[in-house]
């Protein structure tokens, strides 16, 4: 028989416990030995709870158990969370967590931590919930260069897009009903800025490249700024709205990497993965697109993932895993304004005529879109491929007389 620890007992930490409890017969059949919950570590109270003898407000108790062999951290956060990693795997603890900002920000270190004391640090359930990712990457396309990975990575941010372009709810009611549900951060800036989807897009980039991209060098844009009528506009152009993250390697061997709202064009993949689902392309030089698919957020699928990167513990408590990146710093890469993509624009202005002239200078071949319902001042137009630079610069120019900037939209290629 196998001891773990959960630490933390919220969302997650009760899916953990409730798999772990429910699923034991199977789990043990899979993982060749029986797992039993020693310890729930959570600083609240849970009387009446069916796991009242197991709970615990100390660390010490877990970390001091040598019968305590893995520990999932799924308490989320960086303190304490990483000095409670640590230390675990110091004392040749595995651990296993759905911690993503953990792992984005301290990945390498913790990693390497893991290795030095022959434990395995497994994070399956921080990228895409319950979808299969981190392995898939690591294992089964281990024989591609890959070339891109994009992908709608936070459930509460596809959850209110896609209320806001099915129901025309409002950004306010749909965030609420994705807090209500479970799907959000404790913090739900994390989501809506789109720090939550740079943390998820950090891991794989690291993951894909071998050098860990921290989530400060991730371009990130959220989805505060997106209106019903941005989404209209769309609509007419031919596409939805989606936050989307993106990593690219360049030919010179630095990474393009952000986290921002993209027009995607109906017949695209990503354009029909709706509500809390994740879809996340992986591009390889071998197996040209694979796409993962399914539930980016909730407790039993992201418990099912953490559960699953337990039992793949006690299946090598004597063997490291292959999970492994070196550091790495900004160097790895390419500063945001040397990107080059057709952008969406949208302006409005006292001088339509005037303004449409000044668009054909300035942006290489813009296209208009033409909705219907366009208020009789805003002009809207998808431009070509053009830098980041140019795009400021261009813009800039527009808006020199009574045009006003209203929206400006990355247009993706995928
Ligand atoms: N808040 C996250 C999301 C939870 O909505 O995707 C899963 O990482």
């Amino acid at each position: 028989m196998v001891m773990v620890a959960v630490m933390g007992y919220g969302v997650v930490g009760s899916g953990v416990v409730d798999v772990l409890t429910e699923h034991s017969e199977s789990i043990a059949r899979r993982a060749k030995e029986e797992i039993s919950i020693k310890y729930i570590l959570d600083i609240r109270d849970f009387p009446g709870s069916p796991f009242a003898d197991k709970f615990t407000k100390d660390f010490e108790v877990i970390v001091n158990d040598d019968e305590v062999r893995v520990v999932a951290e799924v308490m989320g956060g960086v303190h304490p969370a990483y000095e409670f990693t640590k230390r675990c795997l110091e004392k040749g603890k595995s651990v296993v967590t759905s911690n993503k900002e953990l792992v984005a920000t301290r990945g390498a270190e913790l990693l390497s931590i893991a290795k030095e004391h022959n434990a395995n640090y497994l994070f399956e359930a921080s990228v895409g919930g319950g979808i299969p990712i981190i392995r898939p990457i690591s294992q089964c396309l281990a024989a591609n260069d890959v070339i891109e990975i994009a992908g709608i990575l936070n459930g509460t941010t596809n959850f209110i897009l896609t209320k806001m372009i099915k129901d025309k709810m409002s950004f306010e009611d749909a965030l609420k009903l994705a807090q209500d549900n479970g799907y959000a951060e404790r913090d739900p800036s994390a989501d809506i800025e789109g720090l939550d989807a740079g943390r998820k897009i950090a891991i794989l980039a690291s993951l894909a490249y071998g050098k860990h991209i921290y989530p400060d060098l991730v371009h990130t844009n959220g989805i505060t700024k997106i209106t019903l009528a941005d989404v209209a506009y769309a609509n007419a152009w031919g596409g939805v709205i989606k936050l989307i993250g993106q990593v690219k390697k360049l030919d010179d061997g630095r990474l393009d990497i952000s986290v921002e709202p993209m027009f995607i064009e109906n017949g695209s993949q990503l354009a029909n993965v709706d509500d809390v689902f994740n879809g996340i392309l992986v591009r390889g030089d071998s197996t040209g697109d694979v796409v993962f698919y399914g539930k980016g957020a909730g407790k039993l699928p992201t418990a099912s993932a953490v559960v699953a990167d337990i039992i793949d513990s006690v299946k090598h408590l004597k063997a490291r895993k292959y999970l492994y990146w070196a550091d790495g710093d900004e160097s790895c890469v390419r500063p945001y304004d040397e990107s080059e993509y057709p952008v969406y624009i949208r302006v409005s202005t006292d001088d339509k005529a005037a303004a449409a002239a000044r668009i054909k200078e300035l942006f290489s071949s813009a296209h208009a879109i033409v909705y219907s319902e366009a208020p009789s001042d805003e002009l809207a137009f998808v431009t070509g491929d053009m830098s980041v630079k140019q795009q400021d610069e261009a813009i800039k120019q527009l808006c020199e007389g009574s045009t006003k900037l209203l929206s400006r939209i990355r247009v993706s290629d995928l």
